[in-house]
């Protein structure tokens, strides 16, 4: 593939489907919205707007990092606080379709169409890429971002059309791209994160408590995994209780799951071997979170797993 080339295709397809009209697209930080963001920006400059959409289910001090790392690049990010709609909108959710079903709804039909109509935009640009749409289209899980391919119309539904500049690449395509746009190794590098966030690492309902316990637990194993070089590395709480002690007293406690997975383009993976030694230190720090009484290491590759636990 000749990566220059598509990129002055994506762009020059983007120009003239959005013609003289305006477009916006939202930034998570990750690899793909950051490269849809760069092409959007190099083909419509002004008539392209950017937004951070805080919808609560973000990692700790997200929303400014990737403030702060575009800004570097010259490009502004709003940032759009839904927190409340989000949260609103999971309460009393267990089921992980009716989940990804919600966090899908409140994005489009309520974040997002909210942002177009207020500017006047016709177009949202977006960072769907090939595997989203195959699993979706093959009925694995409903990945939060896929729209027309399962017969959604999001100009009739939404009041907007979507451009999807990246969907015949896969992730390493992808990463490739960013690098030819000269995006910094903290993008281009980043571990993959979902759309629904930390919503797609919490099995049962989604509150702000639950947010919190699988936040800081994920800070920690971001932390202690980053030099591993492993493709994808991330907690989980799990809707399970057990039994543990603490301070001489019984606790009925969460169970948090440790998941790092060896991959290329996220259709299959192999679970990392890790060392004991990091493991044993990596529970001792997720065990000193509150509430939490044990912690598990998943061994299951991708099939028969997802990557995701919703
Ligand atoms: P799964 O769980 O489907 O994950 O095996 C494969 C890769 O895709 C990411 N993922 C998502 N990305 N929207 C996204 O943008 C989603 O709804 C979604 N679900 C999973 C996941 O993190 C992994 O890298």
């Amino acid at each position: 593939m000749d990566y220059d080339l598509f990129i002055q295709e994506q762009i020059a397809e983007i120009r003239s489907r959005v013609g003289e009209e305006r477009a916006i697209n939202a930034l998570s930080g990750g690899v793909d919205s950051s490269v849809v963001t760069v092409l959007g920006h190099r083909a419509l400059g002004d008539r392209l707007r950017t937004f951070f959409v805080d919808n609560a289910l973000m990692r700790e001090g997200e929303p400014e990092q990737v403030v702060k790392v575009f800004s570097g690049l010259g490009i502004r990010v709003e940032l759009v606080d839904a927190r409340s709609q989000f949260l609103e909108a999971l309460r009393g959710l267990t089921d992980p379709e009716a989940k990804r079903q919600a966090i899908t709804e409140t994005f489009y039909r309520g974040v997002f169409r909210r942002l177009v109509c207020e500017w006047g935009a016709k177009f949202l640009l977006h960072g769907t890429i090939l595997t989203d749409i195959e699993e979706t289209v093959a009925g694995i899980k409903r990945q939060h971002n896929i729209l027309a391919q399962i017969g959604i119309d999001p100009e009739k539904e939404f009041g907007y059309q979507v451009l999807e500049p990246l969907k015949t690449l896969r992730k390493d395509g992808v990463r490739e791209v960013a690098r030819r746009l000269g995006l910094p190794p903290s993008l281009t590098e980043r571990i993959p994160f979902p759309g629904p966030a930390l919503a797609a690492r919490i099995v049962g309902e989604v509150t702000e408590e639950r947010l919190e316990t699988v936040r800081r637990a994920t800070a920690i194993v971001e932390e202690a995994l980053q030099g591993t070089g492993a493709f994808q590395y991330f907690a989980v709480l799990l809707q399970d209780r057990a039994t543990g002690i603490r301070d001489g007293k019984r606790e009925f406690g969460q169970i948090i799951v440790i998941r790092c997975i060896e991959s290329r383009d996220a259709r299959v993976a192999s679970v990392t071997e890790l060392s004991w030694g990091l493991l044993h230190a990596l529970a001792a720090r997720i065990l000193e979170l509150p509430g939490v009484c044990r912690v598990l290491y998943d061994l299951t590759p991708k099939p028969p797993a997802t990557v995701e636990y919703i």
